[in-house]
């Protein structure tokens, strides 16, 4: 069978299972199957699938058709330019998070810090740890996570992008007392869990896959929020700033926990889909 044969076969597979933009799964799948762009997989059409080929495709195409995200089936994610590899123990890197980040570097070059120290909370894969620290290069970075096997990834991640001497990782619960961290950070920044526990449950089949403790943030999706605000004031040096990922509704409530906490110059930023997703205030001098 030949590439758009193939590529119809899969399309209709993945419809029948009512997978989301089932074409473009199947194009994109079979993009990376070739190692080729999606546009020069689909002008493909007449070359034929080897074996191998079709046993390695249609594998791919079953698990999207169990719903799994293409980050899990590839085993890694693009985040800001850079391949991160993504397993079932962390959460897949969301386009919204490469806008965090860009938010730190431009707050880190404005502060003028020489040599910026950085504390990432709940790393998962590495991802905002390993861009900061390839984005601000004299920067020091410390992140920590509960789950040891995220941890082993976002090592394994520092490590393949160079970054490995620059980031120390360790396993540590947000709720518990960082006294060895008191006064360090100049940037302290989080995408922590800040679903509701009841809306889980009604989440995308794809969502469902990711580590429930990636995603939970409680009763009211603020617990992890409310824990890393409290404690940023004696993370932080005095100046310093906390930058986090929060979710679509919750801006106001943050406002409040970052006031409460004595952080000035709070702000709730915009995603480029327009949503208030990113909270962001300083500790005074
Ligand atoms: C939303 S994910 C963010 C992962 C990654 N930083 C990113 O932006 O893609 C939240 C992370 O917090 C971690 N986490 C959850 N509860 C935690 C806890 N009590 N202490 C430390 N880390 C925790 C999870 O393991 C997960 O890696």
């Amino acid at each position: 069978m030949t590439v758009s044969e193939w590529l119809k076969k899969a399309e209709d597979y993945l419809d029948g299972r009512k997978v989301p933009e089932a074409k473009a799964s199947a194009e994109f799948l079979m993009a990376e199957m070739l190692g080729v762009g999606r546009l020069t997989a689909v002008t493909q059409g007449t070359r034929e699938l080897t074996v191998k080929e079709t046993h390695q495709y249609w594998d791919w195409i079953k698990w999207r058709g169990k719903r799994f995200p293409i980050a899990y089936i590839l085993g890694h994610q693009p985040f800001l330019g850079i391949r991160i590899s993504v397993t079932r123990d962390s959460l897949v890197p969301r386009p919204e998070t490469e806008e965090l980040v860009i938010e730190c570097e431009r707050l880190v070059k404005l502060s003028k810090v020489e040599a910026p120290k950085i504390l990432e909370i709940g790393t998962g894969t590495g991802c905002i740890a390993i861009a900061l620290a390839q984005l601000v290069p004299s920067a020091t970075v410390f992140a920590t996570d509960l789950s040891n096997s995220a941890l082993e990834l976002a090592q394994k991640n520092a490590i393949a992008h160079h970054v490995g001497n620059r980031i120390r990782f360790v396993r540590e619960d947000l709720f518990s007392e960082k006294q060895g961290l008191r006064g360090w950070a100049d940037l302290m920044v989080s995408n922590p869990p800040y679903i509701p526990t009841k809306e889980l449950d009604g989440l995308e089949p794809e969502v469902l896959k990711e580590p429930r403790m990636a995603l939970d943030g409680g009763k009211d999706g603020l617990d992890a929020i409310r824990a890393i605000t409290a404690m940023a004031p004696k993370l932080l040096k005095p100046g310093g700033i906390l930058a986090m990922e929060i979710g679509a509704t919750q801006g106001p409530a943050v406002t409040k926990l970052f006031a409460a906490a004595g952080l000035r110059d709070v702000v709730v930023k915009k995603d480029a889909s327009g949503l208030e997703r990113f909270a962001i205030g300083a500790l005074p001098d």
